[in-house]
Formats: C-alpha cells, sequence, structure tokens
C-alpha cells in the first residue's frame, strides 16, 4: 500500500521540525506505522523528540520510526563522480583545492540528495505513513522541477553524448587541454535524472502525498510560504494545509497586544491568500516545544480535539493552475466561496490582485509571468479563469 506523505516546509524556525515531530506522533498514536525523517542538513529532530536518531530509521516508540538523513553520505553516494570531474577542472584552472570541492556542489543540492531517500521509504513496505522535515525553503522545491528537464536529457543528450565523448576524448587532451567527463559523470547524472523523475511521481501523486506551510503570522513569512504556494500550485504539487504557528494568545497582556492586533490582520491575509485550503494555528506556548508532552499539547491544538486527522489529506484540489505558451498564458484560480460577479484584476510587479464579489486576494507570480499583462477573465464553476498577454500586444491599462 501507498504510504500516505507529508512534507512540511516553510522559512527557518517558524516551527517545521516541531510540527512534523508532533505530526508522526500524533500519526503514530492514531495506529499508523510511522516514520518522521529530516532531510534538513542541520538537524534538530532528535532534540525536538528527545531521542536519538541516525541516517537509518530508529525506533523511538510504539510505532513510531525517527531517522536524519546524513547529507554528506547521500552526497557521496550520488554525486562523487560529477564533484571529482568538476574538482579537477577547478584545480587546472588554478582554484585551489578547498574551493574547488566547495565549489562542485551547487546551493540546495546536499538537501535535494537527502530528499531522494525519501525513495527508499516510500518503497519500503515498513510504512503507513512518512513524515518529512524539510530545510528552510529555498531552492529545494524548486530544483525537484528538474524532472521534466531531466527526461530530454536522458532521452535526447545521454544516447548522443557518449558516443561523441568517446570520439572526442583523445583530441580534447591534446588539443584544448580541458578533460572531459568519464563515464562515471555520466553515470551520476543519469542515476540523478531517473532519481529526480521517480521522486516527482511520489510528490504528484496527490492522493497520498502533500506538502504543508508552516508559518509564523509576520508578514514577510507570509509572503515566502505565498511564493512557495504559487510554485507548489505550478509543479503540480498539493498544499492540503497551512499552519500558522506561535500565534500569540488572548491573555499576552498589555506589552504584547499591539503585536496581537497585528498578528490578526496578518491570519485575515493567511486566510485569503491560501483559501480555500484549511489554515490551522497554534498559539506561542509559554515554554518551548521540546519532548513528547509539549508534541503532543502542540498537536491537540493544531488539529484540534476532534477535529482534523492528522494523516487526512485535509484539501484534495490544486488552488492554483498556470500555463504558460510562446504568446500567453492561463492562471485558473479556484474561488469555491465566491458568486459570479464583479471581477477586477490589477498586476503590480509579480503581484496579481484578483477582486471578485468585493473579496481581494493577492497572489505572487512566478518571474515567467514577468513580461505580462492581464488581458482577460472570466468566472465559471467557482474557478476564476484569466488570461495574460505580452506586455508589448496588452491593451494599456
Ligand atoms: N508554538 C510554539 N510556542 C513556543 N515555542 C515554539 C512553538 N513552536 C516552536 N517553538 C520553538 O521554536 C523553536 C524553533 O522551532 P523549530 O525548530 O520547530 O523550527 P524550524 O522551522 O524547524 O527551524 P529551522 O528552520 O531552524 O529548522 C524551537 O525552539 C521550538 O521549541
Ligand atoms: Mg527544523
Amino acid at each position: 500500500m501507498t504510504p500516505r506523505t507529508i512534507l512540511y516546509t516553510g522559512k527557518g524556525g517558524v516551527g517545521k521540525t516541531s510540527v512534523a515531530a508532533c505530526t508522526a506522533r500524533a500519526c503514530a498514536a492514531s495506529g499508523l506505522r510511522t516514520l518522521v525523517i529530516s532531510t534538513d542538513p542541520a538537524h534538530s529532530l532528535s532534540e525536538s523528540l528527545g531521542a536519538e536518531l541516525g541516517p537509518e530509521p530508529s525506533a523511538i516508540e510504539d510505532r513510531l520510526w525517527g531517522q536524519e538523513v546524513n547529507a554528506q553520505e547521500e552526497m557521496e553516494r550520488h554525486w562523487s563522480g560529477v564533484q571529482d570531474w568538476l574538482a579537477e577542472v577547478f584545480v587546472e584552472r588554478g582554484i585551489d583545492r578547498i574551493s574547488a570541492q566547495e565549489l562542485t556542489v551547487p546551493p540546495g543540492m546536499d538537501e535535494l540528495f537527502s530528499l531522494l531517500r525519501l525513495q527508499s521509504a516510500h518503497q519500503s513496505p515498513d510504512w503507513d505513513a512518512i513524515i518529512v522535515d524539510c530545510a528552510p525553503t529555498g531552492e529545494t522545491l524548486r530544483l525537484l522541477s528538474f524532472p521534466d528537464v531531466a527526461r530530454w536529457w536522458i532521452e535526447k543528450v545521454f544516447p548522443l553524448e557518449r558516443q561523441i565523448l568517446a570520439a572526442a576524448r583523445p583530441l580534447a587532451r591534446s588539443l584544448l587541454d580541458i578533460q572531459l567527463p568519464s563515464q562515471a559523470v555520466f553515470a551520476d547524472i543519469q542515476r540523478l535524472s531517473t532519481n529526480l523523475i521517480a521522486m516527482n511521481e511520489i510528490l504528484r501523486d496527490r492522493k497520498h502525498c502533500t506538502v504543508r506551510l508552516v508559518m509564523n503570522p509576520d508578514k514577510m513569512v507570509i509572503g515566502e510560504a505565498m511564493r512557495t504556494f504559487t510554485y507548489l500550485n505550478l509543479y503540480g504539487y498539493l498544499t492540503d494545509a497551512v499552519l500558522v504557528n506561535r500565534v500569540f494568545p488572548s491573555d499576552v497582556g498589555d506589552y504584547f497586544a499591539g503585536w496581537r492586533r497585528v498578528q490578526e490582520e496578518h491570519l485575515e491575509l493567511v486566510r485569503s491568500a491560501f483559501a480555500p485550503v484549511p489554515v490551522l494555528w497554534a498559539p506561542y506556548f509559554d515554554q518551548e516545544v521540546l519532548g513528547a508532552e509539549m508534541l503532543d499539547r502542540l498537536a491537540g491544538v493544531l488539529f484540534g480535539p476532534g477535529g482534523h486527522d492528522p494523516a487526512a489529506v485535509l484539501h484534495d484540489r490544486l488552488t492554483q493552475e498556470l500555463r504558460v505558451s510562446e504568446d500567453g498564458a492561463g492562471l485558473r484560480l479556484m474561488l469555491p466561496f465566491a458568486h459570479k460577479g464583479d471581477i477586477s484584476l490589477k498586476k503590480i510587479g509579480l503581484e496579481l490582485i484578483v477582486g471578485v464579489d468585493g473579496q481581494r486576494r493577492t497572489i505572487i507570480l512566478p518571474p515567467a509571468l514577468a513580461a505580462f499583462q492581464p488581458s482577460g477573465a472570466t468566472f465559471e464553476d467557482g474557478a476564476l479563469e484569466v488570461t495574460f498577454r505580452r506586455a508589448r500586444d496588452a491593451e494599456p491599462a
């Protein structure tokens, strides 16, 4: 049976590890054989759960296992061929060996390799639920959009490349004085491409795999989460919940009262920006969230007494879909609560402000749409369809 897989992501320090750990405990308590994996190269899952964890799954308590993937090990396993080759190329160009080693690993790559471990967990018959504590949002999820590119390389370039290289190698050495990549390099790249394609299949299986965005009620944190949300939708990964952590409770006292008011406004922004994805929230507790007792307290408020099942797919449709072609683009937005009515559209930079029936919603568009202007909109079946044209063709606003 395909395990239920939940990835928690969000900006640094918002509470991803705490929320992932508490979800895993709640899943295990509900009877699921659960594995919680940290793919953040800076692990803190052991500390959060109060258990020693290693690079392979270790038992924590009944039905609960934890794992902290060793990024260095994964890198050596997947990337050493490329690393050795690139390092030689850099060294030959006069870069010292230590810097050359550093340069062979593109940013975000270590986390990407850690995330690939999800595949082996996914293939194992041992788990009903897999909870992933990801590194802070950055390039990783974007790197996962590579599969389409990877597929192209595998089909079009690899078969040719090897033959050309075999013929060109002696020539390159004597004429150009460069080291051409060896078969090991191609083997690495090909394996990575195949892995990415397989990962993509796991992540796009929207019946079993979803992403949950963790944030705090701070403007910048919410802004980043909105951008991530757009990317996730774009790549067809389903976000089934948004979790706002560390909300000041009503009895914070005078000193924080102003903060609380601002947070309330920000919570409104979260609701409108991510609707109809459910928004769960947890208060700023009077102590750190460490160890079983505090984690269970966090799960208790997040999923609510008798409320959401932590392992359920809490929302089952993509909220935005984007198609981009040579001269136009279409954005489909689910607005299930709107009725056919007045639609207003405004694009400022990469922000699209959509008004339907007096409700406003801000969507952060991907950079691919920078040169486009909205050219029309229709509302049908609970979805708003916005069309874009390249700016030079668009009517003046
Ligand atoms: N609701 C809460 N109330 C009080 N403290 C919290 C709450 N949630 C998390 N914390 C504390 O905030 C700190 C950061 O949380 P956590 O490690 O879960 O965040 P993170 O997003 O995983 O961080 P990083 O990006 O560094 O991995 C921890 O000390 C944790 O105990
Ligand atoms: Mg963390």
